[in-house]
């Protein structure tokens, strides 16, 4: 019996394959390596001592899938594969609607096709409107998003629940991932993103290691405690293991569930920069500069709906998650590459 993994080979696909193999569950991977490295499975394979059946395969290539479920006894699907870099979507919309609708799409067919009806979602906490008091629970309005990623997650979304609505048998999980940060302790994988970063803790990580100059802080005159935005950061580990929880659920649910995955707590940017220099012993230089455009304040989780239902609860604190990532990004400079 196993797991099939899109997007198995990324960051927090890769973590979530250590905690499948860890709990018991035989996992199988396709992945076009379009954001990734092969080498990230043959870590997860170090750390485990177990196989990944990787298939390098395009999510909306249906013939690769038939033959993937004809290969496999799969009985669940987590699906990770997709674009991410939200000003990458602005730029180039099509390429993210294409990608990120045609593989949910032609997933939930493959799904069809072969019998298999629980599938968990990577959604993301962009799919709440702007306005929503904080914290968000599962029941904050969604829409109005500010970006062609973000319309791509809520679209999955809504396209998840007709094809649970239409086909009996079928259920999933959407789980509204807030920011995810941090590595497996071990240092053998992490996040690796090509180019520059985006967000903010890679961008902390390769500045203490040399690869940038500085961090520019994003506005220091916003309505928070020190003036900087504050967001709801989740250890990665922490974030594998509510995948862990979620596929369980499903064997005994059915229907179309939401989760939240976040801590609840929500930390100011200059309070994860001093909290990586005091435990990591290295300094990160910073500059305030202008806000970036479309940030919020402040955005954090009400994540009590998953503690109680996924029996799932964020174990790992602040501190290990400056600690993981620095001990990834500094025995892999490079990432994967290194
Ligand atoms: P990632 O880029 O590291 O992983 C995505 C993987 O999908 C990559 O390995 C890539 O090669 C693969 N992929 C992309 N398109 C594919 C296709 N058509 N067929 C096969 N493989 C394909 O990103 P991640 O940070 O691990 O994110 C995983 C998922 O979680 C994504 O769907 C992302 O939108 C979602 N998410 C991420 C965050 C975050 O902060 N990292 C937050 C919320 C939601
Ligand atoms: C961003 C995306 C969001 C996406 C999420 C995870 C935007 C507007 N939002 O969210 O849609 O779901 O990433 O991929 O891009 N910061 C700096 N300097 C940096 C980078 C970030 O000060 O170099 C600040 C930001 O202003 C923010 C915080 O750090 O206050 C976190 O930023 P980031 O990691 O990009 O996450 P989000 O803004 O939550």
């Amino acid at each position: 019996m196993a797991v099939l993994v899109t997007g198995g080979a990324g960051y927090i696909g890769s973590h979530t394959c250590v905690e499948l193999l860890n709990a018991g569950y035989d996992v199988v991977v396709a992945d076009n390596l379009s954001n990734s490295s092969e080498v990230s499975l043959q870590r997860v394979e170090q750390i485990t001592g177990k196989p990944v059946a990787f298939y390098r395969a395009d999510v909306r290539d249906a013939s690769k899938l038939d033959e993937i479920f004809e290969r496999h006894d799969i009985r669940q699907v987590i699906h990770f594969a997709g674009f991410k870099a939200v000003g990458e979507s602005v730029a180039k919309p099509l390429m993210y609607y294409r990608n990120n609708l045609d593989s949910t799409i032609g997933l939930c067919e493959a799904m069809l096709r072969h019998k298999v009806g629980e599938l968990v979602f990577s959604s993301s906490a962009t799919v709440y409107s702007p306005g929503n008091t904080m914290p968000l629970s599962e029941t904050s309005s969604t829409g109005n998003c500010t970006h062609p990623y973000g319309w791509t997650k809520f679209m999955c979304e809504e396209i998840i629940m007709d094809v649970v609505r239409a086909h009996k048998g079928f259920s999933a999980a959407l789980l509204r991932y807030f920011n995810p940060v941090g590595a497996h302790p071990s240092g053998l994988i992490g996040e690796d993103p090509s180019g520059i970063p985006n967000n903010l803790m890679p961008f902390i990580s390769q500045t203490a290691v040399g690869r940038r100059k500085e961090l520019s802080v994003f506005g220091d005159d916003y309505d928070t405690p020190d003036g900087t935005g504050v967001r709801d950061y989740l250890h990665v580990v922490d974030l594998a293991k509510g995948h862990v929880s979620a596929i369980r659920y499903l064997d005994d649910h059915d229907g179309v569930h939401i989760f939240n995955l976040g801590t609840g707590r929500g930390t100011s940017v200059l309070e994860m920069v001093r909290t990586f220099e005091k435990v990591n012993h290295v300094p990160v230089p910073y500059r305030i500069t202008d806000r970036r455009p479309g940030d919020l304040a402040t955005v954090y989780a009400d994540p009590s709906k998953s503690n109680r239902e996924l029996h799932w609860k964020t174990e790992l604190d602040l501190e290990d998650m400056c600690c993981d990532s620095w001990n990834w990004q500094s025995s892999n400079p490079n990432g994967y590459e290194s």
